[in-house]
């Protein structure tokens, strides 16, 4: 600023030269700024990309390895690492053909100051030792500018990553928590569904003019072919999803208006693809009972008939489960799972049991947890093996996101329908074992 100041005041007809090539500079600047922003953006995109196909490539190592689709895996991931490359070329590109740009008008203003500046001089309109000092504060006022194609660089390469967060930060949330605090203490457990209909993003319902009424206390279980609705059903009482019509009640409160911590806390949900986390046994059954003590760990184990396995671990409930609980058979899993629900003591518990990891052991874990924990609670138990389910209040038989049948196991197979067919199904194979 200082620097263009004395130029205008020490020779004001060649000044104007000098600060010729600045509206360029900064015309040029603001139109390749644009351009690299858009360019930085992709650069983003593709990166993540390429971590999410690592990710899942990571997680689904297994999977590889037993199809030998290594190479396969391998060429994707290179292919995306391709894409990242070009991506990046291009914003390179841009942004490093700028720099020489920007020095050429520089050099120009530069020589223009010089050449005329001399003429000046000889035609003795400048005396030589201003056109001396001019020449030598030229430099002052140019060559910052060349800082600014490296700093603009910087700025879109951090607003390109910036932009990315703020947009996660600004995704709005789906659910909407309600306020009306529902304690532990005053839960009884009623839950109703009143004619809801839910359909996914975009997709063909799911659940269509659902009713169910489970008074409180009461023992329900769920049957009904894969992909019918079952799992999606309980997950809506959680509230992972929103219902598009009707609404779903716990004792008469439509959840929606239910404050969603105190909502989700009054339920245990034992889901059908357990998620352990990487540490210890105890550490995976005290998950969200934090201030529990060992014994009523251990306590829980026995009830979900996990005890007997842990203790022939050489470290017990100190084993650790490896990640996702990968060191633990399916059915081991499912077990601790049952285990944490039952410690967390929760008014209403849901059983989600699927159908791999459903071993003979685990029926009987759930059996036996389902008559010694649905006392006092209402339990809502989903199972592909009409035996686990045999003994509770009413049984719900689902097909295509509707309840075609429902009532006491004995009152299913007098009806003579689906259920029964499925019961006749089910113990034939038992027998014929
Ligand atoms: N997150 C999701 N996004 C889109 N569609 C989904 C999603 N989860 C489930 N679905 C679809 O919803 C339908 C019902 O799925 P759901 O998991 O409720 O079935 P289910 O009765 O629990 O089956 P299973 O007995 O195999 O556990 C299926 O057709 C499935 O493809
Ligand atoms: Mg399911």
């Amino acid at each position: 600023m200082a620097v263009g100041v004395s130029f205008v005041i020490l020779a004001p007809q060649i000044a104007w030269l000098a600060m010729l090539p600045i509206p360029f500079i900064l015309g040029g600047t603001s139109s390749i700024q644009a351009q690299l922003a858009t360019r930085y953006a992709a650069v983003r995109d593709q990166a993540g990309r390429i971590s999410d196909r690592l990710t899942n490539n990571l997680s689904g190592i297994a999977t590889i390895k037993s199809f030998t689709a290594e190479a396969y895996e391998s060429d994707r991931v290179y292919q995306e690492s391709e894409a990242y490359r070009r991506t990046n070329g291009r914003a390179i590109a841009l942004s490093v053909a700028f720099q020489p740009l920007l020095r050429f008008f520089i050099l120009l203003g530069f020589v223009l100051t010089l050449y005329l500046g001399g003429r000046e001089v000889l035609r003795g309109r400048l005396s030589v030792g201003t056109y001396g000092f001019m020449v030598f504060i030229v430099q002052d006022l140019l060559w910052p500018f060349t800082e600014l194609s490296e700093l603009m660089d910087e700025y879109q390469r951090a607003m390109a990553s910036l932009r990315r967060v703020m947009g996660l930060l600004d995704t709005p949330q789906a659910i909407a928590p309600g306020h009306q605090p529902f304690p532990f203490a005053i839960v009884k457990g009623a839950v109703q569904f009143d004619q809801i209909t839910f359909a996914y993003n975009g997709r063909y319902p799911v659940l269509q003019d659902l009713s169910l009424q489970i008074p409180a206390g009461s023992t329900i279980g769920i049957v009904g072919a894969t992909g019918s609705g079952k799992s999606t059903l309980v997950k809506l009482l959680l509230r992972f999803y929103e219902v598009q019509t009707g609404q779903i009640l716990m004792d008469g409160i439509d959840i929606r208006d239910l404050d969603l911590g105190d909502l989700r806390r009054c339920i245990g949900w034992v889901s059908q693809d357990v998620f352990l986390f990487h540490g210890t046994i105890a550490e995976n059954i005290r998950y969200g009972s934090f201030e529990t003590g060992h014994e009523q760990v251990i306590h829980a184990a026995k009830l979900a008939e996990a005890h007997e396995f842990i203790a022939q671990f050489p470290q017990g409930y100190k084993t650790i489960v490896g990640e996702r609980g990968q060191k633990l058979s399916g059915g081991q899993r499912q077990r601790l799972a049952i285990a944490r629900a039952i410690l967390k003591d929760p008014p209403i518990l849901i059983l989600d049991e699927a159908t791999s990891a459903v071993d003979n052991e685990t029926e009987a874990a759930i059996q036996k947890a389902l008559q010694v924990i649905e006392k006092d609670r209402t339990t809502i138990a989903i199972a592909h093996r009409l035996s686990t389910i045999r003994h509770t209040d009413c049984i719900y038989v689902m097909e295509q996101g509707q309840f075609i049948e429902s009532g006491t196991h004995e009152q299913l197979l007098a009806k003579n329908g689906t259920y029964a067919k499925l019961w006749w199904v089910q113990s034939g194979e038992v027998f014929s074992v």
